[in-house]
């Protein structure tokens, strides 16, 4: 099978100079959406016809599966399948789908593909309101005749509840000459891709039917009120495979998945969480309310409590995190870490049991296992120009408010005072404390207000 992906059209009531098949859904450009459905059906050709901002959108979507036909001038449906033609395989059919409809499912387009195996298939739905849409116009016996636009509907026409969506498969083998024929006398003066239909007809070609699962399926984007409702939709069918899956969330109509979500058995998720790129959950991992995940793997029996946001970390079993957390890149923590609120942690690996639960900034470090980092603990990793490695072996304490100036080390099982400035390596087993020793002064007066 080819299929041709039409997505040329500009989007003018997006008001943005992103073209509109770039907008996203779910982080994920519209015509992203499409392409990746229509990989689903393995199609032999793979043709998307482009046009208004034509770099953006090759630059956005390039990949090798993918060829390219440019439709300069927007003149219809029909003059852009014609702009692909030459590189359809004359003897498979061709399925056309649209880019700005970006939630068609792959099972609903193998039902349009069997309904049209030995000819024409379109899918259609019934609309209560179907003002816009082109009608599908049947005969007594209820055989599709043809297709007439709204602006081409008379009255009657117009009273028809059963809309083309656009979708459509065909013989490529007629298409050629079926596109040839498309003539502009419309009111849109236009060459419509629904004309083909009465030529089918009146070849004698079986023309079919076949309807989606549900009619948010085949709504397309033309402004951003639409672009949010689809938004909410495909989240909301996010949200409901997920609950069929097992995971428990506390409202499935407040979760946003921009990405892939792996998880396990007992997984719960709170309110107003965001997950992107790839995320897994192992088992029992439970999420607090608001957090943002992205690119981040969870080991089991983790407990995430609320406001955290990681990105490309990977946490270990039976952590505790949060709230007020933050991962940056390159964070590795092992099992039963417990990491508090403003913790944030960036390039380091932080081993099993080990703790910082308040205020602290550890960056480019590598901590061993059973240490606790004290409360306002901060790695100087950095002197202006160039990073630098701490490393704090095993069953270390480190005393709140300390500083620890990079390159540094702490000796296993060695204490640093609270307030300690550590500029060398701290020796194992030992106190360590930089700060003076502590005085008191005698009989010390404050000052006291001056008199005027
Ligand atoms: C089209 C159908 C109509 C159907 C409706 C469903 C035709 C003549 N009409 O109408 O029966 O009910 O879709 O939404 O086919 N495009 C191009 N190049 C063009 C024209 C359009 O790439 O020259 C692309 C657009 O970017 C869009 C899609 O084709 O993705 C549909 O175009 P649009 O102008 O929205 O078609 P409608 O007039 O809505
Ligand atoms: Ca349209």
């Amino acid at each position: 099978m080819n299929i041709v992906i039409l997505a040329a059209g500009q989007g003018k009531r997006m008001y943005s100079n992103l073209p509109k098949v770039l907008h996203p859904i779910a982080g994920k450009p519209l015509a992203q959406h499409v392409i990746d459905t229509a990989r689903g059906l393995a199609p032999e050709k793979l043709v998307v016809v482009y046009g208004h901002g034509g770099d953006a959108v090759r630059a956005s979507l390039a990949a090798p599966d993918i060829a390219w036909a440019e439709q300069a001038q927007q003149l219809g449906t029909g003059h852009a399948v014609a702009q692909a033609l030459a590189q359809l395989g004359p003897a498979a059919q061709t399925l056309v789908l649209y880019g700005d409809v970006p939630l068609t499912t792959t099972a609903t387009l193998k039902r349009l593909l069997q309904a049209g195996k030995d000819g024409l298939a379109i899918l259609t739905v019934d609309l209560a309101d179907p003002t816009g849409y082109g009608r599908i116009v049947r005969d007594a016996t209820g055989q599709v005749r043809r297709i007439v636009e709204q602006k081409d509907a008379t009255e009657s026409e117009k009273a028809i509840g059963e809309i083309n969506t656009g979708i459509m498969v065909m013989p490529t083998a007629r298409l050629a000459d079926w596109l040839g024929a498309l003539k502009s006398d419309n009111a849109q003066g236009e060459y419509y891709l629904t004309d083909i239909v009465a030529l089918a007809v009146a070849e004698g070609l079986p023309v079919h039917t076949a309807q989606p699962e549900g009619a948010w399926e085949v709504l397309g984007v033309n402004s951003k009120v639409q672009l949010a409702e689809l938004e909410r939709q495909h989240q909301r069918n996010l949200a409901d495979q997920l609950l069929v899956a097992g995971v428990r969330l506390a409202d499935p109509a407040r979760i946003d998945i921009r990405g892939e979500l792996k998880h396990g058995r007992d997984v719960a998720i709170d309110v107003g969480c965001v997950f992107e790129g790839r995320v897994e959950l192992a088992d029992a991992v439970e999420i607090g309310p608001y957090c943002v995940l992205k690119n981040v793997k969870v080991g089991a029996g983790t407990r995430i409590a609320a406001f955290c946001h990681f990105e490309d970390a990977v946490i270990g079993p039976d952590g505790v995190l949060g709230p007020y957390a933050r991962l940056r890149p390159g964070t590795e923590l092992g099992p039963e870490v417990h990491v508090g609120n403003f913790v944030e942690i960036k390039k380091s690996v932080i081993g099993a049991q080990s703790k910082a639960n308040h205020l602290a900034y550890i960056g480019d470090a590598e901590i061993g296992q059973r240490v606790n980092v004290g409360a306002g603990t901060i790695t100087c990793n950095y002197d202006g120009a160039n990073k630098f490695k701490t490393v704090i072996e095993d069953d270390v304490f480190i005393g709140s408010d300390s500083q620890l100036v990079a390159p540094v080390r702490v000796g296993r099982g060695a204490t640093l005072g609270a307030g300690t400035t550590l500029t060398r390596d701290a020796p194992a087993g030992a106190l360590t404390v930089s700060r003076p020793r502590q005085t008191t002064v005698n009989g010390w007066q404050r000052p006291q207000k001056l008199k005027k």
